[in-house]
This record gives structure tokens, C-alpha cells and sequence, in this order.
């Protein structure tokens, strides 16, 4: 069954027929529910009763525990509803609850993002944004994620091995996990992997049918059979300027091909993130958008480990960091193995 969890003032949202859905009014009644988080947006973005509910998830870890979550964002501008989605979807995850692939539907001011599903399905821009709330209901009520014997984990990585913090935490997970995983590791080394060239669509789906790219090279040769074949996807995100790194901000952009052809959505995606100073937030709520929110992979309670360590050596020397990577290697194991 489906409750919604309604950030503020619920008058301002449309009403989409349908059942109705229960409505929780505490953080509190959470645990082991499947949750429908619902933000109606002021032009501002400032939703005050979202920020309560971001404050409630990141001060009680395993308040989610067990919860299966989307999040409908009403905005009444253009902006901000990406922005606050994928916030709540990384504080939700993290207090333990795991989202489908696509769990954002948004709604921006004069529904203007709904342009190309509404021409695509022959009707209105609220017709198409009805169908994409009701379908978000339908898959979080249903989802039920694959666990496997041997869990297939693709590992991707573009850091220079030898002195990377992420590489060498990394290492230390890759211990833990023994032989209970098949593990493909694949580096996206500097220089050899080509951004997307934004080919018509046309063109990346003719492309994409026969399993490669307009560029090729490791990305079609080593990358795409590794994410064919995985169950799940595990990145390794050193803090680049607040961003991914250019190499794996090009894999997710390259990924497109692949997409048109093949669903991500029975692929889980983990992430290990390390910042020198800060910053491992927005990092990790880039993975959130691009690979859950826009590709579809589904995103396990708890999919990634935040770091902070400059020097080379100095993360495995952190403090309590031992227990963290046991955490994260058994959560790892329990998210996708049988
Ligand atoms: C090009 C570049 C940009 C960086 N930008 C940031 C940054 O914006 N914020 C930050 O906290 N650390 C930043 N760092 C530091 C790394 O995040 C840090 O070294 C961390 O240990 C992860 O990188 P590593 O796995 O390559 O060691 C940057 C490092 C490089 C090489």
C-alpha cells in the first residue's frame, strides 16, 4: 500500500483522479512504508516544510528503514524542483530507504517539461503529467528489486590508482566482498574517453541498436558490455571542483546510447565519494540525478559511502573508517545477493 507524505500546504496541488492516497502527517510514521514524498514549489523554491523534512532524515539514520520511496515536486516556476528532488532522494537513501529508477516527477511552471511525452503520447501537457505521477505510484507500490547468487558488480573509476584516497578505499571494499561478487573494474583512463557529441536522437538510437556509439573506443569496447551485463554499478567519485570528474561525467553522458536500448532499471547504482575539503554532498547527489533520476538505475537505502581525506594515504587512515567500509561492503552484499 502507498502513503504520501505531503511537504506544506497539499490546496496548491492538482488533483489527478485516481485512488486516493493516505496521507501520513509525521515524520515519525515512516519506517517500512512505501512513501510518495510530495513538494508543492513557490516560484522561490523555498518550501520550508521540505527542509523540515530534510532536517527529520539526515539527524535520525535508519528512520527509512525498510521504505520505498518517489517524490512528486509541484513547482510553480522552472526551477529548483531537480535541485530539492534529488536532496530529499540522497537524505532519504541514506537514512535507509530505496527508490526506483525515474523516482522524480516533476511538474515546472506551465508544464513545459512534459513537452516531448506529451507529443510522443498524442496528448496534453496535463494529461502527460497525470500519466507520470499515477506511473510513479504504481512503481514504487510495486517495486521489488532482483538479488542475485553471484551479484555482477561493474566498478568504474578514473583516478590514478596509486595515490587516489577513492582508490584506496575502494581496495579495502574489493577485500570485504571476497568472492561473493563477479567484479569488472574498468578505468576510464584520462584522455581516452570522448564526451557524447549530442547526436540526434535518430542517429544515437541507430547507434545505440547496434550496441555501440558514434565515438567507439573503451566506452563501447570495455564500458557497455561491462553495464549490459551487471546488476549492479558501483562508481568511484573523487571530489573534482564540486563535481564528478570530466571522465566519469562523460561515461554518464556516453551511457545515452546505451540507454535507448537498454533498461537500466533491474541495475542498482552504489557510489564511494571523497572530498579533500567538502562538497561530498553535491557530488553525491549528482550521482542520484544522472544515473537514478535520468538513466533508471534503482537506488539502494543507503547506496553511498562520503569521505573526506586530501593527502594521499590519509582515507584509510580516518578515523572509524574501518567500521564505515564494513557497513557499506555488507550493505552492498545485502542489497543485491540472494
Ligand atoms: C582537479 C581537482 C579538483 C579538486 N576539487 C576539489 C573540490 O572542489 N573540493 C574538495 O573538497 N576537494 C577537491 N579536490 C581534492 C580531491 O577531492 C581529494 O584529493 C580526494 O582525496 C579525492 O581524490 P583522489 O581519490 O584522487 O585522491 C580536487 C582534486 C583535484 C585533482
Amino acid at each position: 500500500m502507498l502513503h504520501a507524505f505531503i511537504c506544506g500546504d497539499g490546496s496548491r496541488l492538482p488533483r489527478f483522479p485516481g485512488e486516493e492516497i493516505p496521507v501520513l502527517p509525521r515524520c515519525e510514521d515512516l519506517a517500512g512504508k512505501r512513501l510518495l514524498f510530495i513538494v508543492p514549489l513557490p516560484e522561490s523554491g523555498v518550501n520550508a516544510a521540505a527542509y523540515e523534512l530534510l532536517s527529520y532524515l539526515r539527524t535520525h539514520p535508519g528512520c527509512l528503514a525498510g521504505c520505498v520511496g518517489g517524490v512528486w515536486i509541484h513547482g510553480e516556476g522552472d526551477r529548483y524542483t531537480k535541485a530539492l528532488g534529488r536532496e530529499i532522494v540522497l537524505a532519504a537513501s541514506l537514512a535507509g530507504c530505496a527508490f526506483p529508477g525515474r523516482c522524480l516527477v516533476e511538474g515546472t511552471g506551465h508544464l513545459r517539461n512534459f513537452a516531448i511525452q506529451a507529443k510522443n503520447a498524442g496528448c496534453s501537457l496535463e494529461e502527460a503529467y497525470c500519466r507520470a505521477v499515477q506511473d510513479l505510484c504504481c512503481r514504487v507500490r510495486d517495486f521489488a528489486p532482483n538479488k542475485h547468487e553471484k551479484p555482477r558488480l561493474a566498478v568504474l573509476h578514473a583516478s590514478n590508482h596509486r595515490t587516489s584516497n577513492t582508490a584506496a578505499l575502494w581496495k579495502k571494499v574489493h577485500e570485504r566482498l571476497g568472492d561473493h561478487f563477479v567484479i569488472t573494474e574498468v578505468g576510464l583512463r584520462n584522455g581516452t574517453l570522448v564526451d557524447c557529441s549530442g547526436c540526434p536522437y535518430t542517429m544515437c538510437l541507430h547507434f545505440g541498436e547496434k550496441g555501440g556509439c558514434f565515438y567507439g573506443g573503451v566506452m563501447v569496447e570495455e564500458v557497455y558490455p561491462a553495464i549490459r551485463e551487471a546488476d549492479a554499478v558501483l562508481l568511484l567519485c573523487p571530489n573534482y571542483n564540486d563535481a564528478l570528474s570530466a571522465n566519469l561525467t562523460a561515461f554518464i553522458n556516453r551511457l545515452t546510447a546505451l540507454y535507448r536500448t537498454v533498461s537500466f532499471q533491474d541495475k542498482a547504482v552504489f557510489a564511494m565519494v571523497v572530498s579533500g575539503y567538502s562538497g561530498s554532498d553535491i557530488v553525491a547527489s549528482q550521482v542520484v540525478s544522472a544515473l537514478c533520476m535520468n538513466k533508471g538505475f534503482w537506488l539502494p537505502p543507503e547506496f553511498c559511502l562520503m569521505e573526506t581525506a586530501n593527502d594521499p594515504g590519509t582515507a584509510v587512515a580516518l578515523d572509524g573508517i574501518e567500521a564505515r567500509l564494513d557497513r557499506f561492503a555488507e550493505n552492498l552484499e545485502r542489497q543485491t545477493r540472494l
